[in-house]
């Protein structure tokens, strides 16, 4: 148990401190949805889980091979489910098929990377990428049978009357990452093929999607079945002794 961070009296709890209490003490509760497996098929499914997720592979080379609308929603669904800061889920996938919105925002996107590629990155940076094989050229954009575009709320947005008032977010940046995570974890389980893609900047994305002023694009994730030609880059991920301490 944790130790009680009072300090010793006399403590004077102030207003503020007791009326949060008082509220937080009526906030509704309910059992949390079960999961509980026997050790064996834990093990097994934590197993099954780990394998999918090794298949994952960042795609740049799309088949027009149709995807079910349905696997696409249902990884929405996924991703409406992650935790979030304060619970205020500060996300919006925006799913766009419509080849005329993918034409203009590859157009765009290539415009910006070519700045990037050409002028913006560091020697650093063009060094890091090399490895990868990757340039502006994003044809994936126009060939993925769906591109999502995620959009961070950076403030939400409550109506009252003809106005809308700002209500401030609580960690927007790694609850829409973890959100992002859920997403791919549930577009991988249904053996689809994605790329996070995050050209810099992005903030064309809000205009060409026409999304709201708290909206700032955060990724865009190609979806779909890789080319039969589609060639991933042969990088390594770090160990398992790299990535993990105990104590
Ligand atoms: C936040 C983030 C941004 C990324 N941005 C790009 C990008 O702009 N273009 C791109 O081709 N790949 C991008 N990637 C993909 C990475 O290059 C890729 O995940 C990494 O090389 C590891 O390869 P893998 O995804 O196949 O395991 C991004 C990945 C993440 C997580």
């Amino acid at each position: 148990m944790h130790g009680d961070p009072r300090p010793a009296a006399p403590f004077a709890e102030n207003e503020r401190l007791r009326a949060y209490l008082e509220l937080a003490a009526r906030a509704p509760m309910e059992p949390p949805p079960v999961n509980l497996l026997e050790a064996d098929e834990a093990i097994a499914a934590s197993r099954a889980f780990l394998a999918t997720l090794a298949k994952r592979r960042s795609i740049r080379h799309f088949s027009d091979r149709p995807v079910p609308f349905e696997l696409v929603e249902n990884a929405v669904r996924a991703a409406g489910l992650a935790p979030s800061g304060a619970n205020q889920q500060p996300w919006m996938y925006v799913i766009v098929s419509d080849p005329a919105v993918k034409e203009r925002m590859r157009v765009a996107i290539e415009r910006e990377e070519y700045e990037t590629y050409a002028r913006r990155a560091s020697d650093e940076w063009l060094t890091a990428l090399a490895p990868l094989g990757t340039d502006w050229h994003k044809e994936h954009i126009v060939h993925a049978p769906y591109v999502v575009v995620v959009f961070a709320q950076a403030y939400g947005l409550k109506q009252s009357g003809a106005t809308a008032a700002k209500i401030k977010h609580y960690y927007v940046a790694e609850s829409v990452g973890i959100s992002v995570g859920f997403f791919l974890a549930s577009l991988t389980s249904a053996g689809l093929a994605t790329l996070t893609h995050t050209p810099n900047p992005m903030g064309f994305l809000a205009d060409i999607l026409q999304r709201p002023e708290n909206e700032r694009a955060y990724v865009v994730i190609p979806v779909g079945y890789a080319a039969e030609s589609a060639r991933v880059p042969a990088v390594a991920k770090k160990t398992l002794a790299e990535i993990l301490v105990t104590r």
